[in-house]
């Protein structure tokens, strides 16, 4: 058994753990980062952000090939390698997992393997493949992430029933697959393996897709995905899921009048939502104040107990990598003295499906609920020369300004690129910006981001090619 002294450990290795751990390690902190599954990077690099991106943009390449290639004049037949396409995926992962590692030793921060626990203030246990070793530390600071919510009474097994991690790697296409969940992962990873050649079926509760977002936007969303192949079954709850004959037999109910049908398919995918992962830290022991998991935190990221620290997925507000990063900043600036500060009002939210879904800010229907008055300006891809040259006309970007100060309150684009236009408008709201500021800026042409711009004049109601 070792001992070190360090100004703060940090455990959890994703995009919060690490990211606050180069940071720290920038402002002259003594850090180690302790992470358990081997790679670094955590949910995001391993088994989230970065392999469905992988596999979005290899299906996204399948289906231009088979469908779109020919309208551009380029012909001849493709087919499917599926386990090259995982091999690929497999390998962006192993190269960023990788460049974690060489960041934190250029920053001179110390990766210990193992599971952390917190046995008491001021100590992290760490249990690794080589033994037990602790590490004492003036602060802790837990970024343990989130897992899949499972659903009660189906049991997930990563082949046939599977949560994200299993739809990330099934070995074939299925011929039918249910997703259950109309969230962001069942739209990402619906979308991968219905472009593959799976029949795709999602089936969600409520009675609205990507429930939370502005609404136009997501009805949208629906009918372009819907014009994909993915079949929605709104209104729906499944009640069981039982595998017969190499099967999985679905029953599910409807909310409302509570009539029963049956599916039979391959594959399932429970995407319900996720849930904060803090079990084995020895936080109850310890008085650390939770609600159903998710541990609280002040304004500092200070739990209940001082000297102990969270953030990211694990502490309340949006599951996003980039949030989880916002915060591991912000709480370590502050551990150094400094004023960290993390705007929770302007996180950006991108689904990226074909097209693309991004939104900030306020959506119309939290406008409305709030009574706040205002203008709406609207741009469709369809009149934007960039989106027709490239045949991807679908989709609209829609700003949402104070009807007396003009201040920008929401963008929601839906549409080619929308999460990179998004940018845009995250920057001008953070200055405090107004539609006619970015309806005065200079737009590069022929650009997708010049239906920002026109959406921003049509707030004014002085579009000019529409
Ligand atoms: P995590 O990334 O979950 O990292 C926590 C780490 O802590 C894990 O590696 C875990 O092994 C480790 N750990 C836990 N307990 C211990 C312990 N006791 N000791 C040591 N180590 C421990 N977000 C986006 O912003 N954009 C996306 O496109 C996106 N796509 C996603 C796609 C999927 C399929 C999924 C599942 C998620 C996606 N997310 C996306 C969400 C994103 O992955 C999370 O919001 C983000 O990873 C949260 O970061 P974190 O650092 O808080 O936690
Ligand atoms: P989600 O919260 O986005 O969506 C879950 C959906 O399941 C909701 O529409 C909900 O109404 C529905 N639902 C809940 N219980 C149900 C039931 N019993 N039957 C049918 N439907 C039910 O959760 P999801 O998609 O699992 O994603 C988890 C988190 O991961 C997201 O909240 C997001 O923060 C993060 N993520 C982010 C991505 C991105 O930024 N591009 C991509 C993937 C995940």
């Amino acid at each position: 058994m070792s001992e070190a002294l360090y100004d703060l450990v940090i455990i959890g290795g994703g995009p919060g753990g690490y990211v606050a751990a180069i940071r720290a390690a920038q402002l002259g902190l003594k850090t180690a980062c302790v992470e358990g599954r081997g790679t670094l990077g955590g949910t995001c690099l391993n088994v989230g952000c970065m392999p469905s991106k992988a596999l979005l943009n290899s299906s996204e390449k399948f289906v231009d090939a088979q469908k779109h290639f020919a309208e551009h004049g380029i012909k001849g037949s493709v087919e499917l390698d599926l386990e090259t396409m995982l091999g690929r995926k497999d390998k962006v992962v192993e190269d960023l997992t990788k460049g974690v590692e060489f960041l934190l030793k250029k920053n001179k921060v110390d990766y210990v393997k193992g599971w952390g626990s917190i046995p008491k203030v001021g100590e992290v246990l760490v249990k690794g493949d080589d033994g037990e070793q602790t590490l004492k530390t003036k602060d802790i600071l837990i970024a343990t992430g989130s897992e899949s919510t499972p659903l009660p009474g189906i049991e997930t097994d990563e082949e046939q029933i599977v949560t994200s991690t299993g739809a990330l790697s099934l070995k074939k296409v299925p011929e039918h697959m249910v997703v259950i969940g109309a969230g962001v992962i069942g739209l990402e990873l619906g979308s991968v393996w219905s472009r593959l050649g799976a029949q795709v079926t999602v089936v969600e509760f409520l009675d609205k897709i990507l429930p939370g977002i502005d609404e136009e936007t997501g009805k949208l969303a629906k009918r372009v995905l819907g014009k994909q192949g993915l079949k929605f079954k709104l209104g729906m709850k499944v009640t069981a899921a039982d595998k017969v004959d190499g099967k999985v037999k679905l029953t599910m109910e409807s909310v409302k009048k509570g009539k029963v049908e049956e599916l039979e398919v391959d594959t399932v995918l429970v995407s319900i939502g996720r849930r904060a992962y803090t079990s084995g830290l020895g936080l109850e022991e310890l008085g650390v104040a939770m609600e159903r998991g998710v541990i609280q935190v002040d304004g500092n990221f200070k739990t209940s107990v001082d000297g102990i620290y969270a953030i990211g997925d694990c502490v309340p507000g949006p599951m996003l990598a980039h949030k989880a990063e916002e915060d591991g900043v912000a709480c370590v600036e502050t551990l150094a003295g400094q004023k960290g500060h993390v705007n929770y009002e302007l996180v950006p939210g991108v689904v990226y499906t074909h097209p693309e879904i991004a939104t900030v800010g306020k959506s119309e229907e939290a406008l409305k609920e709030a009574g706040v008055a205002y203008n709406v300006g609207k741009f469709p891809f369809s009149a934007n020369s960039r989106a027709r040259a490239m045949g991807e006309s679908d989709g609209q970007v829609k700003i949402l300004s104070d009807a007396t100060s003009d201040k920008v309150l929401g963008v929601h684009i839906i549409g080619p690129a929308a999460g990179e236009l998004l940018s845009e408008a995250v920057a001008v709201m953070e200055f405090g910006g107004s539609a006619e500021d970015i309806a005065r800026t200079c737009h590069s042409h022929p650009g997708l981001s010049e239906a920002v711009k026109e959406a921003a004049l049509a707030v004014d109601k002085r579009a000019i090619h529409m």
